[in-house]
């Protein structure tokens, strides 16, 4: 892939992300949704890739979404995280609000982050929509393993 194909498609994929977060404001069906979890997709302080990441993880879930999870380290903690998703508006919403969860707590505290950890953080998640942290929690293990090694991937269930 030369350099303007891979700006092309960084280009796709943020409008992607966009038209998602468009598309969520726009449902509906916002009452299934918590305050914090609005807060969280109104306002994905921490989206983004991070070129120069220490660990990045990635999983790609059976409902075909994939969450991509940045970390960069010192001293043992994690000192930036940044999220990047083609999914739902509950995973951009799972995504920050682990973000915003992991910085500043030690890697090896990271390792243990749970998604009913995100689920308790949002004060809940629709059921259908529980695999979207899962999804966001197997990208973080995934990035924390790449701290180590290479880049490993999990699917999670729907
Ligand atoms: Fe696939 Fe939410 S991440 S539906």
């Amino acid at each position: 892939m030369n350099a303007d194909e891979g700006k092309d498609r960084d280009e796709k994929e943020l409008d992607t992300f966009v038209e998602n977060l468009t598309r969520l404001l726009e449902e509906g069906d916002l009452e299934v949704y918590s305050q914090e979890l609005i807060a969280e997709f109104k306002n994905p302080t921490h989206a983004g890739r991070m070129p120069d990441a220490d660990g990045t993880g990635i999983a790609d879930g059976l409902c075909k979404d994939t969450m991509e999870i940045y970390v960069k380290t010192s001293a043992g903690r994690i000192t930036e995280c940044t999220f990047f998703t083609d999914g739902c508006g509950a995973s951009i919403a799972c995504g920050n609000r682990l973000a915003r969860f992991v910085e500043g707590m030690s890697v090896e505290d990271a390792k243990s982050v749970t998604p009913s950890d995100i689920i308790s953080l949002l004060n809940g998640l629709p059921a259908d929509h529980e695999h979207c942290a899962a999804l966001v929690v197997i990208a973080l293990k995934n990035a924390l393993r790449d701290l180590e090694g290479p880049e490993c991937k999990e699917e999670v269930p729907r």
